[in-house]
This record gives structure tokens, sequence and C-alpha cells, in this order.
């Protein structure tokens, strides 16, 4: 037999040499567990395209957010759904102390104030126009936007927030948001931007889930390109120039190579958010027996992990963390 002295599948022999030269592990203490809120009680309301999601009343979502922080899952990032009576073209309940959000807020704090709690700032669930800036004749107003977007985090982070993170697009929005934020003496609340957030169809079924599409267009004039990567590094680096503690990349298995090229250039944390519609995709085929959806779900949070995400958003993050998948 001819030798042949470099066999890689030696290192692959059994479960124990696997694990020692294993260079990427996923933990639940990597996760971030999205969540929608709905008032009233004891509400748990499916979401059709998001199998084993729900929208959660206040009760019930401290109920689950305790599960999970048992489990070892750190953060939870939360959505309020609210009814289009609330909304308006301002986003004016965003800033209410006493809006649903606020509340939920105050809720998860004072029961697990070890669990961190993220919040989305974007005007999305609170505009009439379904977007995430101010609407005038059809077009996204940038600058107009910012003191909404200030408000809202200095009321999220009086509720008791302790990372704001906006989600929106708008140029300038994190130094805004700073600023804002510590001029109002909470220099501790952190930012977790939404830097490189891209015009994705991957987020259908959270629209679906907030009723919150928008009502005309769509947000291609502040949600990247799908096509570049190079902007997205433009984006990162204004992002953590104007305060940004940690940075994101949004959606995250078919923008691997966006996070590996945000890993490659920055010192700040990353985070990458496996959004609904790549939820969709693994629930739905799991549920059709074409896939084994617990394993494709870790793989796939393993490989956003591998491609350099110190931290996924997920809506798994729950079943992942207690084992059930
Ligand atoms: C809103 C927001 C969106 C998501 C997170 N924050 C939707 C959008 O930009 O239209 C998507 C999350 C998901 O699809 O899971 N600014």
């Amino acid at each position: 037999m001819a030798t042949l002295p470099v066999r890689p599948r030696r290192n692959r022999a059994t479960e124990s040499i696997r694990s020692l030269v294993r260079e990427t592990t996923l933990t639940p203490s990597d996760l971030i567990w999205p969540l929608f809120v709905v008032d009233g009680e004891n509400e748990r309301v499916p979401i059709g395209s998001m199998p084993g999601c729900f929208r959660f009343s206040r009760d019930i979502l401290v109920q689950e957010a305790r599960e999970a922080f048992d489990s070892g899952v750190p953060a939870v990032a939360l959505f309020p759904a609210l009814p289009e009576s609330l909304k308006d073209p301002l986003a004016k309940e965003s800033a209410n102390p006493d809006g649903l959000l606020q509340h939920a807020i105050r809720d998860l704090k004072e029961a697990l104030p070890e669990l961190t709690v993220i919040t989305d700032v974007a005007m999305d669930p609170y505009s009439s126009d379904g977007h995430d800036g101010v609407v005038r004749d059809g077009e996204i107003l940038n600058d107009e936007t910012l003191p909404i977007l200030a408000e809202m985090a200095i009321a999220q982070a009086l509720a008791g927030a302790d990372i704001v993170a906006p989600s929106d697009m708008m140029d300038g929005r994190v130094g805004y948001v700073r600023a804002a934020l510590d001029e109002a003496g909470h220099e501790r609340v952190g930012i977790l931007a939404y830097s490189a957030k891209y015009a994705s169809a991957f987020y259908g079924p959270f629209r679906e889930a907030l009723e919150s599409a928008p009502k005309s267009g769509d947000k291609k004039t502040y949600q990247m390109d799908p096509a570049n990567v190079r902007e997205a590094l433009r984006e990162v680096m204004l992002d953590i120039e104007e305060g940004a503690d940690m940075v994101m990349v949004k959606p995250a298995m078919p923008y691997l190579d966006v996070i590996a090229a945000v890993r490659a250039n920055v010192d700040v944390p990353v985070a990458a958010y496996q959004v609904s519609g790549e939820y969709a995709m693994l629930k739905a085929a799991g549920r059709l027996g074409w896939l084994d959806e617990d394993k494709v779900l870790r793989e796939s949070l393993l490989a956003i992990k591998r491609a350099g995400a110190d931290m996924i958003l997920t809506y798994a993050a729950k079943a992942i963390a207690v084992g059930a998948g």
C-alpha cells in the first residue's frame, strides 16, 4: 500500500477528537431572543408564517423570558405589535412613557434585572405609513426622522432598556441618538446599531407579525442594496465613529460574507440577525419533513458564528437553549 502521510480524517475519527479540534462552538450565551409583545392578558397569538413564534402579552412575555434566561439566553430584543388605531405618520406612540413597549420593558427589568433588554429604535411598528422614517410626498425624510428616533430611544431608556438598537438606517442616527441619550442622563445605555441592514425580502414574516409592511413603496432608499459589501463596511465605520457599542449585519445566512468582512475590519462586537424569513424557511422545510429542523437551525447558527458573529438574534433562541430545537 502506498503511504499517505497526510490524512485529515485522523482529526475527525471520534467525537472526542472532533471536540478537541473544533474551532467554533455555539452556546445559549451567544443568543438574543427577539420577542413580539401585544396588549392584553394571557395572550399567545400565533404568527402564521413563523411556527413556534407568538405575540405575547406582557405577563406571558415575562414567563417566557424567564425560561429562556434560566436556560442561558442573556438577552431579548423587543418589538411591539400595535393596533392600527395607535399608528400615525409621526409614530407619536413610540415616545409614550405609558406605551405597551415601555410597560413591557419595566415588567421584564423588574422580574429579571439581570436579563439584558434590547429595544428597537425605528418608526415602523408605530407608523401609519409602515416606514422607518417620516414620509412626505412619497419620500422618506432623513433629518426630520432623527428627533423622533431620539425621543423613542429616551422613552425606552427611561423605562429601563439596557441597549437601544436603531434599525431604521437613517443617516446620522447613531450619533444623534447617542447625544440625545447622553443629554438626558442615559450615558450608560448602549447602542447596538443595525449598521448593515439590507433591503431584504426575508423580512416578510416579521412584517406580518407586526402588520408593519410599508403602505406604499419599499425601503430601498434607506436599507442597503443586497448587491453591496464595501458599502456595509462604510456604514459600520460611520456607526462606530458615531458611538455604536456593537454593530449588526442583517439578514445573516445569505450575508455570511458581509459578516466575515465586518468581523475582519472592526474591533467592536458584531451581531448578526437570523431574520424572520430565514427562520420561516427552515421551519417550513422541517414541517414538510424535508429537513431536520433542529439540526439545520443549529448548523445555520454555528455557520453564522463561524463567519464572525459574536452574538446572534434568532427566533429559535429559547428552543435551542432548552434543547428542544
Ligand atoms: C424594523 C425592523 C424590521 C426587522 C427588524 N426591525 C423589518 C423591516 O426593516 O422592515 C426585521 C426582522 C425580521 O425579519 O426578523 N425596523
